[in-house]
């Protein structure tokens, strides 16, 4: 049922502090400063032998498996491919033996994430899964994996089932660190992190009023930038893809630093750049980048640290998040940007539950 929420979009994006405990509960091990899975069928011998993962999905888990490339290379070192599974499947790329493969699927039934790891799976590599439908059929194709406990997803946008792939593939990294050269000291210091989220999370829930206003004022826009950094690239692709599906207005993510070579070009003052610009590594190059769409004239939202005393200065609209480790802040960064898309897509009278053409699990290739 709803809930009292008028449309489950919104119940399913504020249901995230609670499905992202759901996706920790009884998987943090404080005694050996680790994760734990109950499924991922792999000997210590295998686990320890793996050279490469491939994470693998479509649409919005395919960007779970990016922010996934950039946390297991981090905290574990091991190589990551993210591959799209429709052009996996076709592609046939050289694989090293001890290469492990994970699809990423709420759903559990995409047909060409479900026949790209048939395909691997076919070719003696092991095949995982990171699902939320319990035994849908790529849970029961796969090897073994990770469910994320999110709960039903009824909205077509994926926004919970997001965020718990994320936290999933942040433990995948801390599990695999810890059988590597992650020291005792660090995988405790992770796991304070990840204990910290889902208030983390309830916090930036709290934007939802200033949101809406900014959703007011840029409801009529025909394009969108959406712009990051780092972990928060993949965020900067999420939040224009939930813009396109319920909205069905024109939106583009891009790496920040990527747009002077060609997007800027689009920038004028009915296109808004929203740029997530969290304290970090990369906060300063993108505030350059931000005084670049400023000088040009272009309306500019910035998604920033709650104690962040510049980015006024610049931006036309400050929605502050709480700040978390860079490597978490994927997480929390997308609701406000889940939340943009909802407000903006009710004011242009769009059923966001159920946007034109798409489907909730996509079954055919
Ligand atoms: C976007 C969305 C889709 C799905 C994609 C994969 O909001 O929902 O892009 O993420 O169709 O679906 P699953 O995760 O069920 O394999």
């Amino acid at each position: 049922s709803l809930n009292g929420f008028d449309h489950y979009m919104l119940k399913e994006i504020y249901e995230q502090p609670e499905s992202i405990r759901n996706a920790m509960r009884g998987r943090l091990d404080d005694q050996d400063a680790t994760a734990v899975f109950g499924g991922l069928n792999l000997t210590p011998q295998q686990l320890r032998s793996v050279e490469r993962i491939v994470l693998t999905g479509c649409g919005t888990s395919w960007h779970s498996a990016l922010v996934g490339e950039y946390l297991i290379e981090e905290l574990a070192r091991i190589p990551v491919s993210v591959e799209y599974a429709s052009e996996l499947r076709y592609r046939n790329p050289p694989m090293e033996n001890n290469t492990l493969v994970f699809g990423i699927t709420q759903s559990g039934e995409t047909a060409d994430t479900l026949a790209a790891l048939r395909e691997t799976k076919r070719k003696g590599h092991r095949t995982l899964a990171i699902c939320n439908v319990v035994a849908s059929s790529i849970a029961q194709a796969a090897d073994g994996g990770v469910y994320l406990h999110a709960g039903p997803e009824i909205g077509v946008a994926s926004t919970k089932a997001y965020t718990s792939q994320c936290c999933v593939l942040a433990m995948l990294a801390l599990y695999f660190g810890r059988t590597r050269h992650m020291s005792y000291e660090g995988g405790k210091r992770l796991i304070e992190e990840l204990r910290r989220l889902p208030a983390a999370v309830q916090q930036a829930l709290t934007t939802d009023e200033q949101v809406r206003d900014v959703a007011k004022k840029y409801c009529n826009a025909t394009n969108f930038l959406y712009l990051g950094r780092q972990y928060n690239f993949p965020t900067a692709l999420e939040g224009a893809l939930k813009l396109k599906e319920i909205s069905y207005i024109h939106a583009e993510g891009y790496p920040a630093a990527e747009m002077k070579h060609g997007p800027i070009a689009l920038v004028d003052k009915d296109t808004p750049s929203l740029f997530i610009v969290p304290r970090g590594t990369t906060h300063d190059k993108v505030m350059a980048n931000m005084e670049e769409v400023k000088a040009r004239g272009g309306p500019i939202i910035a998604v920033a640290s709650h104690d962040d005393p510049h980015i006024e200065a610049i931006a036309d609209d400050v929605i502050r998040v709480p700040s978390v480790q860079e490597f978490l802040q994927p997480i929390v960064t997308v609701v406000p940007l889940q939340l943009l898309s909802y407000h903006i897509a009710l004011l242009r009278g769009c059923d966001v539950d159920k946007p034109r053409n798409l489907a909730k699990s996509v079954t055919v290739e």
